[in-house]
């Protein structure tokens, strides 16, 4: 298959060509688009064939289920059996935006969207070509990250390139997105709103509209053998760079600034994979950058204080490592409140949860 890449200004939308992109979705192809969080795989969400050409271009076990995407909030009652007074508050105030909702799915969606489920997940993403796109197409638009399944989410069309050129039929290249991690996923099919994966809608906002919200194990650590996560993606290794990656941590650290026995040991754990003949990687920020050996790759994810910046930069880092064939990579870590919650989630998952204490 060939794979068209078109770029749009988002100045100047280009209704003709995001039309194009409308009508292949309409007919039951692939296309990448950007969202503020990363960038999407669409099919139509309503089309078991079209949702199922999803899971074969990204490897995704068929169990894993897709996130659908409306332009607007009138968009969800059909796909819906019913919207819990928590979800209407929540779609309130973050419609559009990163979040993404569980809700009891209705007759209209395939099981083959929901991977077999019940419920099925719904956003309404706030970026103003998904929007269009999604608006166009005038049907929901099916759309996980749009990287090979495990690798890293795409935050630019170059990276969905890499991954996707010969398996979709158009790219649609909007620049960089803005955020850089996916969506917060909350399940609010039960009585309690539940977290199901951190992003930048962060528990703390949640909690001021929702009141109490619970936070799925899932997220914190590795799951206990036999506990299954509530979100199923949450369980497949992601994230992942083919690097091995270990997060280095003070035992004793209270989020605030590096200590010189973490840069010590990154320092020490750099040299003895060098000594292998291997190629060391470090992730870090810009107040300990320069006390880094410059015979690493060393990437600086930005300023400590500016989350933003970090989860901007992350996925972009981890890519960049595998081009550039980083055996092993050793990571700063970063403190767990607000968007550093998501951050640490997906390092902590690229890492398979190996962290080292010192
Ligand atoms: O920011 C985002 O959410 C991006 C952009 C493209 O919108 N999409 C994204 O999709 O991250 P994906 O497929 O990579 O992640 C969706 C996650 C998976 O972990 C999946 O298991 C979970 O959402 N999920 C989807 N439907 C679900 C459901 N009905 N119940 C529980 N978890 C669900
Ligand atoms: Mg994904």
């Amino acid at each position: 298959m060939k794979t068209r890449m078109i770029s749009i200004n988002r100045a100047e939308l280009d209704n003709a060509s995001l039309e194009e992109a409308a009508a292949i979705l309409r007919r039951g192809g692939l296309v990448a688009f950007p969202t503020e969080t990363v960038y999407g795989l669409g099919a139509n969400a309503l089309d078991e064939c079209a949702a199922a050409k999803i899971y074969a271009a990204k490897g995704r076990p068929s169990d894993n289920p897709l996130i659908a995407h409306i332009a607007k909030i009138s968009d969800l009652q059909p796909l819906v059996s019913g919207i819990p007074e928590a979800g209407r508050r929540l779609m309130d105030a973050y419609w559009p935006g990163p979040l993404t909702m569980i809700f009891m799915k209705s007759s209209l969606v395939p099981y083959t969207t929901t991977g077999g489920l019940d419920t099925v997940a719904v956003r309404m993403p706030d970026d103003i070509i998904a929007n269009r796109l999604i608006e166009l197409a005038g049907i929901p638009v099916a759309a996980p990250s749009a990287n090979t399944s495990g690798r890293p989410s795409p935050t630019t069309a170059g990276h969905v390139f890499q991954d996707m050129d010969g398996r979709i039929d158009m790219i649609v290249d909007g620049g960089p997105v803005e955020i850089g991690v996916e969506s917060t996923i909350v399940d609010v099919t039960g009585d309690i709103p539940m977290l199901l994966r951190p992003g930048a809608v962060t528990v703390e906002m949640l909690r001021e509209t929702a009141g109490r919200i619970e936070i799925d194990p899932a997220i914190e650590g590795p799951l206990k053998s036999g506990i299954r996560p509530k979100a199923p993606g949450m369980k497949y290794r992601h994230y992942a760079p083919n690097a091995n990656l270990t997060l280095i941590e003070d035992e004793n650290w209270d989020g605030g600034a590096i200590s010189a026995k973490v840069v010590e040991t990154i320092i020490r754990l750099a040299s003895e994979t060098a000594a292998k003949g291997q190629k060391a990687g470090i992730i870090c920020t810009e107040e300990t950058k320069a006390l880094y050996p410059e015979a690493a790759v060393i990437r600086s994810l930005g300023h400590r204080n500016r989350e933003e910046t970090i989860a901007h930069s992350l996925f972009a880092a981890l890519r960049e490592f595998d081009s550039l064939d980083v055996d092993d990579i050793y990571s700063e870590s970063f403190s767990g409140d607000n968007l550093g919650r998501a951050i640490m989630n997906r390092l902590t998952k690229a890492a398979g949860y190996h962290i080292m204490k010192v």
